[in-house]
């Protein structure tokens, strides 16, 4: 770090001109120094590496100073970024750190080899935060360049000095607690509000546990909307995440678990059941992320207020709206679990115009389920083959906080059961068309709690998980969340089986259809199926795409069966018999099977087993 090439030297001058310049006051006598203040800067402005877009000169070290006003923090987003990569955690090649928590003093903040820097940036935009926030006032970053020789470019971004009142919370701080925070719903208060990680936007600090309770009022529920959620980067299950967000449907931590949300989130929705809602933020990761922006709402619990339906801006009571519509409903949990839904005169021809809304809502760890039992609408007949142009039925979906089309349905074959992701769906159906073989449609409708998977015990401590317990059964069948339905999106189900001692679960999957490509990772958008022996580990193997025969033994008494889906693409999942077995029992079974085929086997495990276990004891 010495040095530098003059004409480099140069141009780093002229840019330097237009802000204070300080020379040697940090990290190393030649590094240069470029300072932004508030004070002296409009509220925001450009920022950028020397020579941008050219290669940045080497070797380089210099230090951006962003000073702040004490009620303000730092804002800061690279619109492109190109810092030469040796090695995946930034060392031997070029970096950016980042000293998110240094303070102003008298004087100007000031790093030296000593400072904790709260991260270091190097690679390309995917690879860093979309925004780094101050702690403080102010926020220093470190440009080192080496003597390898490279065309990285550099980056270029813009900074902001942001009031930090922008994040303050309305709850109420418990006495003695770190960051546990009270929002009552009271009638001389706002029915909403904001909350946020610690620290929120600048990144939560490492070893933090913090609750915020929901306590409405009778009559109302809870709604919490996490808008924003950066833990850590990846699709890991998150049994194995050491930074969490737990989302519990009552006052305590003993109550439901809704969901658990980890990695990185956008836009995911949560109605309670009751009054209370309990919400537990646990980092115990190394790299701390940004952490989550959230809001809360105290609903009234009447079918008049969210998603009421509307004419000209003004809510209609049930006797106007059978009037005047026909067909379009909201169907909430609390009416009914299960009913029926059917298209206008079912099964007589739907009246051509119509077109219908019909909105679900479900509350608590619930989701929406809907069964096809009958399917007919007109056909166009020609060579089109898009739904778009026919009269059609479309599942909407919540996804990152927008409402998305999941499938468009049309024409006569029956479509796959559908479960939502969350606890809304919404279905459209324009049958503009109709004719005298229309008959429209017969839907069966679930408000369910178990994913629709039997067979295992449900874990209230997980929103999705299920024990099969050798004790309890020794051998059954398991299946994906909805199967032979498609699979919800933004979904973990964990599957546990515990053995007696000395014996082990063989799976055989009769059927597998995970929608992915092989190594089935957050690259390619991939769902996956992942097996383990341990609860947690990472040490797994996935699986994911259209598989035949798939055969699996664990290697001890316990084994772990992880299911997760992303937001975008559906398949029917998978369904495999399992059977308990002592290693002794198989070698029976292997030799009188020996002359079998190895497919028929499970099939003919059931009888052999029930004649050894007859024989033996
Ligand atoms: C930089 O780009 C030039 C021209 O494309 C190329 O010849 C050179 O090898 C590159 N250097 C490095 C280190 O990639
Ligand atoms: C399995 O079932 C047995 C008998 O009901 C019970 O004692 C045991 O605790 C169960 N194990 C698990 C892990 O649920």
């Amino acid at each position: 770090m010495n040095n530098m090439q003059p004409s480099a030297a140069l141009i780093l001058l002229i840019q330097l001109s237009l802000h204070t310049v300080d020379e040697g006051s940090a990290i190393n006598p030649s590094c240069s120094c470029i300072r932004f203040s508030s004070l002296l800067e409009k509220p925001r402005g450009t920022v950028s590496s020397p020579d941008y877009p050219r290669p940045y000169p080497r070797p380089l070290c210099l230090l951006y100073t962003f000073i702040a006003q004490p009620h303000q923090i730092v804002e800061l987003v690279f619109t492109d970024f190109n810092i030469y990569r040796e090695h995946l955690d930034c060392t031997g090649g070029d970096y950016v750190k980042v000293y998110s928590e240094v303070v102003a003093g008298p004087g100007p903040p000031a790093v030296n080899d000593n400072s904790k820097y709260s991260r270091v940036l190097c690679g390309n935009r995917n690879d860093i935060p979309p925004a780094i926030y101050s702690h403080g006032s102010a926020l220093i970053l470190e440009l080192s360049s080496g003597e390898k020789s490279s065309n990285a470019t550099g980056f270029i971004g813009t900074f902001k000095f942001i009031d930090r009142s922008d994040f303050e919370m309305d709850g109420t701080r418990v006495p003695h607690s770190r960051c546990d925070f009270v929002f009552s719903s009271h009638s001389s208060k706002p029915r909403e509000g904001k909350f946020y990680s610690p620290n929120y936007p600048s990144s939560y600090p490492e070893h933090s546990r913090c609750y915020y309770h929901f306590n409405a009022r009778k009559h109302e529920r809870v709604k919490l909307v996490f808008e924003e959620s950066f833990l850590q980067k990846g699709d890991e299950s998150c049994l194995n995440r050491a930074d969490t967000i737990k989302v519990f449907d009552g006052k305590v931590a003993s109550a439901p678990v809704i969901a658990i949300l980890c990695n990185e989130v956008v836009g995911y929705e949560i109605l309670s059941t009751g009054h209370d809602v309990l919400v537990e933020f646990i980092a115990r990761s190394k790299v701390a992320g940004q952490g989550f922006k959230a809001k809360y709402q105290f609903q009234e619990d009447d079918d008049s207020v969210e998603g009421a339906i509307t004419i000209d801006g003004t809510s209609i009571g049930p006797a106007v709206r059978a009037a005047t519509s026909s067909c379009d409903q909201i169907f909430r949990s609390h009416k009914s679990n299960s009913g029926k839904l059917m298209s206008p005169l079912y099964p007589s021809p739907y009246p051509p115009n119509t077109h219908c809304h019909y909105n679900f809502v479900a509350r608590g760890r619930q989701r929406v389920r809907l069964v096809f039992e009958d399917f007919s609408l007109q056909r166009i007949t020609g060579n089109i083959i898009d739904c778009e142009s026919m009269d059609s039925l479309d599942v909407f979906l919540n996804v990152d906080g927008r409402l998305e089309k999941m499938g468009s349905f049309c024409g006569g074959e029956v479509p796959k059961a559908i479960m939502s992701n969350g606890p809304k769906l919404a279905v459209e159906f324009r049958g503009a068309y109709s004719s005298r073989q229309s008959r429209g449609f017969k839907i069966s409708y679930y408000f369910v709690e178990d994913y629709g998977i039997t067979g295992g015990k449900q874990l209230m401590e997980f929103p999705c998980a299920f024990v099969y317990n050798s004790s309890v059964r020794a051998r059954g069948v398991v299946v994906s969340p909805n199967h032979p339905g498609l699979y919800p999106r933004d979904t973990e189900c964990n599957y546990f089986f515990h053995a007696k001692k000395g014996q082990k679960v063989h799976l055989h999957f009769t059927h597998f259809d995970v929608e992915g490509v092989h190594p089935c990772e957050s690259v390619s958008a991939s769902d996956y199926v992942e097996f383990s022996n341990e609860i947690k580990s990472t040490r797994t193997s996935r699986h994911c795409g259209q598989l035949k025969d798939l055969k699996i033994v664990s290697s001890k008494d316990f084994f772990r069966i992880t299911f997760r889906s992303n937001d975008r693409l559906d398949g029917t999942g998978f369904k495999a018999n399992y059977i308990f077995l002592k290693d002794s029992e198989m070698n029976i079974i292997k030799m009188a099977a020996s002359a079998c085929d190895w497919s028929q086997i499970f099939s003919l495990t059931i009888w052999l087993l029930i004649l050894i276990r007859h024989l033996i004891f």
